[in-house]
């Protein structure tokens, strides 16, 4: 089986290509035989492709974590039933103005940019292939913030105020990647609109996200250096006044609202039960204000910068450290947490456009370049492993990442199977030849990998300022923590996908669930034989 899955992954790129047109499989190894090593380059997401549409890299990473984004809505379930929150739902899954089209954005003026000190200090998101002026504005309108700046010809830079001096229009001289006839800023100069929204969403923008109860910070001035009583207070006016002040969360405590940012002095990690904040809002009936003992915490639409600059490695990298999983099992979500931890991009063993056009730059070097932090591989074969020195290989729940996979595979990057992939000839074909690749794959890293540091997904999805805090150790560099507070706060990026399309059936048949669980428990053993602790409780069958 062994040989022929490690050819299965630039296989996979090429079928992903023909997604459209699905290919038979014995064709497209004709065809990569005759191809030789071929690279495509392909124009980013299939559901990208028009105004509103909610691209970016981020919605990638979501659609690889598969359930992920579920399961953080069941999350929010839980709170609207303490906090019965009606507006708040609709906020949380964008906000109503949106449905309407939006109306004009007023070119205001070219900027100087700085990228230790951004102009416009909101969320922001890269496209280097298809970036426009209208979906940089559109995507800044949906968080409501009333900036939307355009910089290199392919970043977007969204903010409430322009924090930088104007600069003369000839500065911003670049064409935009995605239409030719617009201008996106230039090199450090930013094109910046302002974005002419609503009455409502001017008042109440953004939209902000419940991340709980949390006991008062021993010394809350230290921990939230801003504050203020607030006449009447609610949500909004709270959030409103954190998202003015460009911090990343509003603190509710009876008729106080503090604004700042997560650190080792307020983790958010010790959640504490929702009935100690229950205490209505002065100025919202059905919203809790918390009180002075126990805070309700708001995660705003600003970005948190501390963990956002990203750079080559300074010098050239001693070590080759390849990040190792099965196709479906994280490997970009795990990049995209590793890049914002360390500072450092990731490199690939292969190449990926559009990966590189969401901002992954390593992803264009050469994987022995050694400007990268790790390098993403899929590979199994015991060459490629011990090319490597050391590997983090990430494991996942094979019934997840098949399934993950499949939809890749058949849907794109964001895209999903459709039912007759599922219901027709294709799923069956692809467990009986995947199933046993996602556990040789395991076997030969953790036979031929020096030094292997096993990391389950389902793990890192739980206790992520842990394992992550663990990679970086492992990656031989010092731990910052306020750096992996600021990832956690954006595990899942800025740009979410409004929801995941569920398969509201098992397509796991009981003969392909008895030879999963098979491999299951090889590779629970061959973990546990190294001393490593086992898959974890819920590969297992039940
Ligand atoms: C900045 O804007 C002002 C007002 O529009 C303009 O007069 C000035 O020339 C601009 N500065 C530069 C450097 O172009
Ligand atoms: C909180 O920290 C500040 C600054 O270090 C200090 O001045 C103040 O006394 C501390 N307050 C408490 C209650 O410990
Ligand atoms: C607070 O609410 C009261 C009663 O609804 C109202 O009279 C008052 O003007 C409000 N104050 C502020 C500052 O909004
Ligand atoms: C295995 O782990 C146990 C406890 O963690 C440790 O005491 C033991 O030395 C380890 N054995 C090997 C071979 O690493």
């Amino acid at each position: 089986v062994a040989p022929e899955a490690s050819m299965a992954k630039p296989l996979l790129k090429i079928q992903r290509y023909f997604r459209r047109k699905p290919v038979r499989f014995f064709s497209l190894i004709l065809l990569y035989l005759t191809a030789g090593s071929l690279v495509f380059l392909h124009a980013g997401f299939v559901g990208d492709n028009g105004p509103g549409a909610r691209g970016g890299r981020d919605s990638l990473i979501a659609s690889e974590m598969g359930s992920w984004a579920s399961s953080d809505t069941r999350g929010l379930g839980l709170m609207s039933r303490v906090f019965k929150e009606k507006r708040r739902s609709g906020r949380r899954f964008g906000p109503p103005w949106m449905k309407k089209t939006r109306q004009e954005a007023k070119y205001i003026g070219c900027y100087i940019d700085d990228t230790q000190k951004r102009a416009l200090r909101g969320v922001s998101f890269f496209d280097y292939k298809k970036m426009t002026v209208f979906r940089c504005q559109d995507n800044c309108a949906e968080r409501g913030y009333m900036f939307a700046g355009l910089e290199f010809g392919a970043e977007c830079y969204c903010g409430h105020k322009i924090q930088a001096p104007n600069a003369s229009d000839s500065e911003c001289n670049m064409e935009c990647k995605g239409e030719k006839s617009n201008v996106c800023g230039g090199p450090n100069r930013l094109s910046i609109y302002r974005l002419e929204l609503s009455q409502e969403s001017a008042r109440r923008y953004g939209s902000a996200i419940f991340k709980g109860c949390f006991h008062r910070p021993d010394n809350v001035t230290l921990a939230l250096p801003f504050s203020a009583v607030i006449q009447n207070m609610s949500v909004d006016k709270c959030v409103d006044m954190c998202t003015e002040r460009e911090k990343s969360l509003a603190v509710l405590a009876g008729d106080r609202c503090y604004c700042g940012f997560p650190t080792p002095l307020f983790s958010l990690h010790e959640l504490e039960d929702e009935g100690m904040c229950l205490n209505r809002c002065q100025g919202e009936e059905f919203e809790s204000c918390g009180n002075d003992k126990y805070f309700v915490v708001y995660q705003t639409q600003v970005q948190d910068n501390r963990c956002m600059d990203r750079h080559f490695l300074p010098t050239r990298a001693k070590q080759l450290v390849a990040l190792a999983s099965f196709p479906g099992a994280g490997n970009t979500w795990a990049r995209h947490l590793i890049e914002l931890a360390t500072g450092f991009y990731t490199g690939s063993y292969y190449f990926d456009g559009s990966l590189y056009n969401k901002g992954f730059k390593g992803e264009r070097d050469h994987w022995r370049s050694g400007r990268t932090m790790c390098i993403k591989t899929h590979e199994s074969g015991r060459k490629e492993i011990e090319a490597f020195d050391s590997s983090i290989l990430m494991i996942r729940n094979p019934y997840k990442a098949l399934m993950a996979e499949f939809n890749r595979k058949y849907g794109g990057h964001i895209g999903f199977a459709s039912q007759a992939h599922w219901r027709g000839k294709e799923w069956p074909e692809f467990v009986k030849n995947y199933a046993p690749w996602w556990a040789s794959h395991t076997l030969d890293w953790l036979h031929y990998g020096r030094n292997v540091h096993v990391v389950h997904f389902e793990d890192l999805k739980r206790d992520l300022f842990t394992k992550l805090k663990g990679m970086v150790e492992f990656l031989g560099l010092k731990v910052s923590e306020d750096r992996l507070l600021c990832v956690e706060g954006q595990k899942d990026g800025n740009f979410k996908r409004s929801g995941l399309r569920k398969l509201e059936y098992d397509p796991y048949t009981p003969e392909m669930r008895s030879n999963i669980n098979e491999l299951i428990r090889t590779v629970d053993a061959a973990l546990k034989k190294r001393n490593m602790s086992g898959v974890p409780e819920e590969y297992m069958p039940r």
